[in-house]
């Protein structure tokens, strides 16, 4: 894998961008102490630059899919058309096993192998350029939705709000502009002035290095706190409202998303501050019924023991380390999508979205 890194230029933020052949990806591992692109050639380079968090949200890993499939196809296209198919399934298949729970990952490997199916009696060549053209038209539209979504969540803050968030749901986590962050650079742009409170979001700490590095870049007021500061400024009349992004949602409104999201809804809940999701329509799973059936990432037990070589945790003690969790429609106040606004999110309301142009 190559690396390049990019020294004293303007830190333009574009996480997943096509260069030379080849998908680079901003190294989200090591932000904000360093700004880094690495080079993927291959479905199973950028299917371990996903297991491995180069590139993470869910949205972005859609991207990044699409990419590898495109790129699988173009390592491909000079084989036989027998040998072109099955390396692509293999492919396929790598890809598909990176992570479980972003549903957007699946969304896109689907449409991708619908492009496929569309032109599979053309060469391997023909094929690979069709794909390649695809994953472009899936990050540019990626783009395009988030800025759609952004236009849409701004209309619910008032000028001056004071807006929590949690995990990085930002232009690193999409394509560019972000889903909950897309949300707060739109009122931005609409001339309101909001302020962010960015939880740090253990144990991978999106928050206090990804969330944090993107406001500060753009000139948003950002403050940083640890997860469990929340309750404490909800009580205080510090925070006016609530956006996160997502990695799931159900059939029936349940949401998915960072681990600690389930509890920040629950206080918010308490202290009648509306909480909102925002959601692109590749995140909603139609087969999935209630949020009990979303497959939730269990990680290793290293993010929470400690720092690479250092160890906070006692050595010998039990350590759970789920990335996900879900949160009951009940607790949604509004799903924020391309399409508008669904208010008190359940199975009509979702159903609605797909069925409306
Ligand atoms: O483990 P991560 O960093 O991939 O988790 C990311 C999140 O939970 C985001 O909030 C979610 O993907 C929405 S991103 C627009």
């Amino acid at each position: 894998m190559e690396k390049q890194r990019i020294i004293n230029q303007q830190m333009k933020i574009e996480t997943l961008r096509w260069f030379n052949n080849r998908l680079e990806m901003i190294d989200q591992r090591i932000l904000p102490a360093a700004f880094e692109y690495l080079s993927y050639y291959t479905a199973h380079s950028v299917a371990e630059g996903i297991r491995n968090m180069v590139v993470r949200g869910a949205p972005a890993i859609g991207v990044a899919a699409a990419y590898g499939v495109a790129l699988e196809a173009l390592k491909l296209q000079d084989n036989s058309a027998a040998e072109f198919t099955s390396g692509m399934e293999t492919g396929f298949s790598v890809l598909a096993a990176s992570r479980p729970t972003a549903v957007n990952l699946f969304w896109a490997l689907q449409r991708m192998r619908t492009v496929w199916q569309g032109v599979a009696e053309q060469s391997p060549r023909q094929i690979a350029q069709r794909l390649l053209a695809e994953a472009h038209e899936v990050l540019a539209e990626d783009i395009r939705i988030n800025k759609a979504m952004g236009a849409h969540g701004a209309a619910l803050l008032k000028d001056g709000a004071r807006v929590l968030t949690h995990c990085n749901a930002g232009a690193l986590a999409t394509a560019g502009w972000g889903t909950a962050l897309g949300v707060f650079r739109s009122a931005v742009e609409a001339g309101k002035k909001i302020s962010v409170i960015a939880d740090e979001t253990r144990p991978f700490l999106q928050g206090a290095r990804l969330t944090a590095w993107e406001m500060v870049q753009e000139h948003i007021p950002v403050t940083l706190i640890t997860d469990n500061m929340a309750g404490h400024l909800m009580a205080h009349g510090e925070i006016d409202a609530v956006v996160v992004g997502t990695d799931r949602v159900a059939a029936n409104g349940d949401v998915a998303n960072k681990i600690g999201t389930y509890m920040v809804a629950v206080l918010a809940k308490r202290h009648n501050i509306p909480f909102y999701v925002a959601c692109p329509l590749s995140t909603i799973d139609m087969n999935i019924a209630t949020g009990k059936d979303i497959p939730i990432e269990e990680r290793s037990v290293e993010e929470v023991k400690g720092f690479r070589d250092y160890h906070w945790a006692a050595e010998g003690v039990k350590i759970r380390n789920p990335a996900f969790d879900v949160t009951p429609a009940e607790l949604v106040t509004g799903l924020i999508t391309e399409k508008g606004v669904v208010l008190n999110p359940d199975a009509q309301g979702i159903r609605k979205l797909f069925e409306t142009n």
